[in-house]
């Protein structure tokens, strides 16, 4: 290098990026949870990238910017959609359950459930995906090479990046279990209390363990040192991972779930997530009623009444169909909707308790990630990320920078006992070795004849109604903006109530939803953090939102 001056240096630099990615050649929208993830995306197109190469920076970005919501300890599902080969697959990256894990291994010896231990701490952990998944997407998807993808994430950890008001609040959220976790409260906390925001994190530690991926791939994380010190820190902490498990970690492609609604195409998550059955359900048991004709209240009355439909047949069926057989073509079939549909009366609810039979008891008894990203091409990436809770099981391994999930918390620890989200299930969704735990997450896309659309959010057993209320208005003609700001409620058949968020209802709907039957619970706070872009194919135009209840950033360049 000492022979060319720096100009010079640049001006050849510049022409072996153009001469090796080739220039830019698409628009493309971005939008994600953070300024820097949206950033570290447009960095990949900038140098040749395409949107997949996009979504590899974005996810790794992610997980350093935003290690309250996913990160190289957690999993998630990446919707991808080639355009040249008219092809959508989903890349599930979702955690796995230990192979010595057990299908009561959160109860004690009375048999009573103990939620601490599926929430907080190693055992609460499955084995991680992400880093699985990013070899996979780039090396089978991307255009740049791995270790391209990886460097804004990496700078952003070396570097440190101001933290925000959301990572502020949630940290104080976690923070009794943070600081029960040195490691985690030596480099997420400023001497044990929580940081204020503008606070420069530091993650270097972490930067360390991104490189070894970006130069060893798979290898890098799932062998050699980042596993040595990922598997004691786990044993210390009382968890069961072992080499095996890790060894045995595989990333699957799934057929995606198919469905259509008004003319509309869905195109969503597949098992191990229960998003695109539930969505597809719901959306089957709606298509009957005329909902722009209907006022207000019994608009949501009706949505309401085929979530509680939905989720029970979530509870009753679904789990990892490697391991359970889930009756998918019954649930996405339209007559099987139809008898769905049948007792949903105009003029009162159905408690949740008269749906058939349940199968299980039910006892009395949150964070995440999405981006979503679309090339004037129709290439594009829907993908939800997780760690669980967050900052998942407030666990890092030390040495390594990663953030344990507990993901294990979306098992059914007992049958008809609510996880950290209400929910509940039965056998299809018990804990057994090497398997993976029902999900909610719900990347989807939706396609008519004049646009495509690609969505998603974060936000536990929400994540669907979310998906659902934004796939309507979409029907009703609306754009990102509107969808992302459409207010929110929600019906998980357990507990029996419809869920909103704050201000999401208005006083009249209250009073009309009350009438009907319905018991409705106010939330403290708004919630999701959907991020959504759009393509019309007729003008060819590229239109982006990021949630007003996030920090995100959408943009179209
Ligand atoms: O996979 C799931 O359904 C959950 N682990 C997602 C958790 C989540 O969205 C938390 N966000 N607030």
């Amino acid at each position: 290098m000492r022979f060319y001056s720096v100009s010079s240096y640049w001006v050849v630099l510049l022409l072996v990026l153009v001469v090796k990615a080739g220039p830019i050649e698409a628009r493309v929208a971005i939008a994600s949870a953070h300024p820097l993830a949206t950033q570290a995306g447009f960095e990949m197109i900038e140098q040749g990238g395409n949107v997949f190469d996009a979504a590899v920076a974005v996810s790794a970005a992610l997980a350093v910017v935003e290690p309250a919501g996913s990160g190289l300890g957690g999993g998630g599902f990446w919707l991808l959609h080639d355009a040249e080969k008219n092809n959508s697959i989903m890349l599930d990256g979702r955690e796995k359950a230990p192979l010595a894990a057990r299908t009561d291994m959160f109860l004690d010896e009375q048999g009573n459930f103990n939620p601490q231990a599926s929430k907080n701490g190693a055992l609460a952990a499955g084995i991680p995906g992400l880093a699985a998944a990013l070899v996979h997407l780039s090396e089978r998807y991307g255009r740049l090479s791995l270790e391209v993808c990886l460097q804004p994430a990496i700078r952003y950890a070396r570097q440190g990046f101001e933290i925000g008001p959301r990572h502020q609040k949630l940290l104080r959220f976690r923070l009794r279990a943070l600081q029960k976790n040195p490691t985690a409260a030596r480099v997420l906390l400023d001497h044990g209390k929580i940081p204020a925001v503008g606070y420069v994190l530091h993650q270097p530690e972490l930067a360390r363990t991104l490189e070894l991926l970006a130069q060893k791939g798979r290898a890098g994380f799932y062998q050699g040192e980042v596993a040595a010190k990922l598997l004691a820190s786990v044993k210390r902490g009382g968890g069961i991972w072992t080499q095996q498990d890790l060894d045995q970690y595989q990333v699957v492609e799934r057929a995606p779930i198919q469905g259509e609604y008004r003319g509309i195409k869905i195109t969503s998550a597949a098992l191990p997530s229960s998003g695109g059955i539930v969505l597809t359900e719901s959306l089957n048991i709606l298509s009957a009623f005329p909902l722009a004709q209907f006022d207000a209240v019994t608009r949501i009355h009706v949505v309401a009444e085929a979530m509680r439909r939905a989720y029970h047949d979530r509870a009753l069926y679904l789990g990892d169909s490697d391991f359970v057989d889930a009756p998918v073509a019954r649930l996405l079939n339209p007559d099987y909707a139809a008898g769905r549909r049948q007792n949903i009366r105009l003029d009162r609810a159905l408690p949740s308790a008269y749906l058939s039979e349940t199968g299980f008891e039910a006892d009395a008894g949150k964070h995440t990630t999405h981006f979503s990203i679309i090339d004037d091409k129709g290439n594009r990436v829907a993908a939800t990320l997780s760690v669980n809770f967050p900052f998942g099981a407030a666990f890092m391994a030390e040495g390594t920078g990663v953030l344990l999930n507990d993901e294990m918390d979306d098992f059914v620890a007992r049958p008809g006992t609510q996880n950290g989200y209400g929910l509940i299930g039965g056998a299809a969704n018990a804990i057994a070795p090497g398997k993976r735990m029902l999900s909610s997450m719900t990347p989807t896309f939706l396609q008519d004849e004049s646009r495509v659309a690609v969505l998603g959010t974060p936000g536990g057993s929400r994540i669907i109604s979310m998906v659902l209320l934004a796939t309507l208005d979409f029907a009703a003609g609306y754009g990102p903006d509107s969808w992302v700001n459409v207010p929110r409620f929600h019906h998980q058949y357990i507990p029996d109530q419809i869920q909103y968020e704050k201000g999401g209802l208005t006083d009249d709907e209250i009073v009309g939803l009350k009438a009907l039957g319905h018991r409705l619970k106010e939330k403290g706070y708004r919630y999701g953090n959907m991020q959504a872009v759009q393509w019309n194919l007729k003008t060819g135009r590229l239109t982006a939102a990021s949630d007003p209840r996030g920090e995100g950033l959408a943009r179209v360049r």
